[in-house]
């Protein structure tokens, strides 16, 4: 679709300066290829605003830096709620993945331990069991066997998160096995997303597999939470903090609140994390120039190994290119907002109820702030040019009151999984590389990719 044809589809029925893409302009390549779909029409609105057709809802596409910086900087206007949001409020419940007084008891609960200097004492924690994640990858990677991508980064994800957050209060097995329930539950919701409109009550494809996951979830949940209040621990990892924290109502989060929680933190600190990693692999193999610049780097910095917290300043190259593969995939692909009050939006009024669909995967792509956007050039963001750019040009992390509570965690978690990897081995993928991506509610690749680990030396 090209510019010209949503110009023209504008004219008479949206207002000025919004592009308005048809039910079939919209619906059909939407169906075929969802992101690909938001693709065209993003390219095609070139920065202004797209009025999308989905029959029942008409959510407006938001890709320019300013406009998303005035969504984000009012967070009373544009509300975490309806669309995406319900649907994975049923799985994660309205504490810190909420909205209103609930979310805010949780985001002041929470910020704290996520502060540049609570975490700067939990990096040792953090590269040990990186350290341990990754002698355990060695033994199932022994003799040049495959090891799949996503699940083996999810894996290293698991076993970090669960030493640094949860202080071994959960075991490995058990967190596997969350996480392969939650990664259900997600797959499961897909029906509602597209269809948040329709009533609990009312049972829709899915519904069953999620019903189970959401069991297996709460069965290994609510057992830590009990036995934490039992002993009455004033330990500092997760549970324990939520579970002594008082409410908005006075009294200790219940153990539901606590449980809400708790799994919203392992949402969203634990499949990001391995997909963005996956990410990471796939856009190396495809540039080994690039690759072997952070092999350099790491044999430069690092040595033969492990990675420790002190080798995170020397590891700037590193950084850049984690900065720059979420650029090209962003996990969190779309951003959902519902307007509370009418309000004006480049120079469009916008009635309430109508939703908003911000979208870094878009954004990170509009040409009038990225260079040829689809090349993959860590360079952009060498610690002289950032300050160069509009600030929500980048925003894989979110920005504003939501702001990613996890972005340092990440970051330095990262670094030092991808300088331990290539400390030990030369990861490569194996068979043919597809960037494609899938966005379902996150951003994964279409196709299972598959990993060889050789040795280094
Ligand atoms: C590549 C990794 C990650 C990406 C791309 C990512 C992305 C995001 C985005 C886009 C948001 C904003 C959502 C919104 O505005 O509605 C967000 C929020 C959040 N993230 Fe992350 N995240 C990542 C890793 C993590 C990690 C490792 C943790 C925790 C250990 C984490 C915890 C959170 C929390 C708690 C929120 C909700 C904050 C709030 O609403 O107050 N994230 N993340």
């Amino acid at each position: 679709m090209t510019s010209a044809e949503v110009y023209e589809e504008s004219a008479g029925t949206a207002p000025p300066g919004v592009a308005q893409v048809s039910l079939r302009r919209t619906l059909v390549p939407l169906a075929r290829d969802p992101l690909g779909g938001f693709e065209r029409i993003g390219r095609a609105a070139d920065g202004r605003l797209a009025r999308l057709n989905l029959g029942l809802t008409r959510p407006y596409l938001v890709t320019h830096p300013d406009h998303v910086q005035h969504v984000l900087r009012r967070p009373d206007l544009y509300r975490r709620e309806g669309m995406m949001w319900k649907p994975l409020q049923r799985l994660e419940g309205d504490g810190i993945a909420g909205e209103g007084p609930s979310w805010q008891v949780s985001r002041h609960i929470l910020q704290p331990m996520f502060t540049a200097r609570n975490l700067g004492g939990l990096f040792g924690t953090m590269a040990d069991a990186v350290t341990e994640s990754l002698s355990v990858l060695q033994e199932r990677a022994a003799r040049g066997r495959e090891v799949d991508l996503v699940d083996e980064m999810t894996a290293i994800a698991h076993r970090v998160l669960i030493r640094v957050l949860f202080s071994d209060r959960i075991t490995f097995a058990e967190a596997e096995r969350l996480g392969q329930a939650i990664t259900a539950a997600f797959t499961s919701l897909g029906s509602r997303m597209l269809m948040p409109f329709v009533p609990d009550a009312v049972p829709m494809p899915g519904d069953r597999p999620f019903a189970r996951a959401v069991r297996t979830v709460d069965e290994l949940i609510y057992p830590r939470i009990r036995a934490c209040r039992a002993e009455g621990s004033r330990g500092d990892d997760l549970v324990a903090v939520l579970a002594r924290t008082v409410g908005e109502d006075g009294q200790l989060l219940d153990d539901k609140r606590v449980r809400d929680d708790v799994v919203s933190m392992f949402v969203a600190g634990t499949e990001t994390t391995g997909l963005a990693l996956t990410w990471l692999w796939l856009l190396l193999q495809e540039h080994p120039e690039v690759r072997e610049q952070v092999v350099a780097e790491v044999a430069d910095v690092v040595g033969d190994g492990p990675a420790a917290p002190q080798h995170l300043p020397g590891l700037v190259f590193t950084r850049m290119v984690l900065q720059e593969a979420l650029r090209l995939y962003p996990v969190g692909w779309v951003v959902p907002r519902t307007l509370a009050q009418p309000d004006e939006l480049a120079g469009t009024r916008l009635s309430a109820g109508t939703t908003v669909l911000l979208s870094p995967y878009l954004t990170h792509r509009v040409p009038q702030f990225w260079d040829e956007p689809e090349a993959f050039r860590p360079q952009r963001f060498s610690p002289d040019r950032e300050q160069r750019r509009h600030r929500f040009a980048y925003f894989p992390f979110g920005a504003g009151v939501h702001q990613c509570l996890g972005s340092h965690f990440f970051t330095v978690e990262a670094q030092l999984i991808v300088a331990g990897m290539l400390s030990r081995f030369r990861p490569r993928v194996a068979g043919e590389v597809s960037l494609r991506p899938r966005a379902t509610a996150s951003l994964r690749p279409r196709q299972r990719a598959r990993m060889v680990l050789d040795p280094a030396a």
